[in-house]
């Protein structure tokens, strides 16, 4: 699904460049849900924009359901961008002009006029997720939580390859990120959906399939959940101390 080789980043600040990513190498396949973790400034947002079609890389291959990233113009990233990525961020985006399922059906209010199938996703999305009942109202009439769950539907309502998400329970109480890690599972279990997630949060990754380390922009280790939730936060709350004692 996503293959990412050798994967360079730098960036120019003044006269000096500064080397972000050197040399990443991983593949996330079809369903999988993997979370990247690492310290802040080790690379996560940098390797996830450059997924994302936002950013150019200096060197390396992204390949995202056989398309090869590297060589694409600006339109024809614009358009993987819009049709085949889904997007959830750390502080929501959603649009406060408009209703809940409005915002759900936004990637594709934006492409063409909304079909009736993609209304009638948008409501199996919402009662999937538990916000069926707030699909008429607005933003700023729901919680951080429900904000976020309507994210994860808008994600999936082109019925994209890959949904990235950066640090998607940043700004949630632990039992609101649960309910939104509960999404991505769902969509997981249900969609067969493959989801690529930044995490600060032991709690959040330790749902996921397997975790990949980031260091100083090398995969410092990927770990493979093979055991309880419970217990494979412990070995990554472990492997992430070790990581920085390592400095
Ligand atoms: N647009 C940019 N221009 C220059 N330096 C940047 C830019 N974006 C990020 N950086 C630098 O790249 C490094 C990695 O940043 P980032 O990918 O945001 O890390 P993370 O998400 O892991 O915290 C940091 O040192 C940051 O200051
Ligand atoms: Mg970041």
């Amino acid at each position: 699904m996503l293959y990412v080789k050798e994967l360079y980043k730098s960036y120019e600040a003044g006269k000096n460049r500064y080397e972000v990513l050197k040399g990443i190498d991983f593949h996330v396949a079809q369903g999988e849900f993997v979370a990247v973790m690492g310290p802040s400034g080790s690379g996560k947002t940098t390797l996830l924009n450059c997924i994302s079609c936002y950013i150019p890389f200096d060197k390396g291959n992204i390949r995202l359901g056989g398309m090869e990233l590297a060589g694409m113009n600006e339109e024809e990233l614009a358009r993987v961008r819009n049709t085949k990525i889904g997007f959830v961020f750390q502080d929501f985006m959603l649009l406060d002009g408009l209703t809940i399922r409005e915002n759900v059906l936004v990637p594709r209010i934006v492409q063409e006029e909304v079909p009736a199938e993609a209304e009638k996703l948008a409501d199996q999305l919402a009662s999937m997720f538990g916000i069926g009942h707030i699909l008429n109202k607005y933003p700023a009439e729901i919680s951080g939580g429900e904000k976020q769950r309507a994210a994860v539907a808008r994600s999936l309502i082109n019925n994209p390859l890959i949904i990235l998400a950066d640090e998607p329970t940043g700004n949630l109480d632990s039992k609101s990120s649960r309910a939104v890690i509960e999404t991505f599972i769902n969509a997981k279990q249900k969609m067969h959906a493959t989801i690529f997630m930044v995490t600060h949060d032991s709690f959040a990754a330790s749902f996921c399939d397997r975790v990949i380390l980031l260091k100083d922009g090398t995969i410092y280790r990927q770990l493979e959940k093979a055991q309880e939730r419970g217990a494979f936060q412990d070995q990554l709350l472990d492997e992430i101390k070790k990581m920085g004692q390592e400095d």
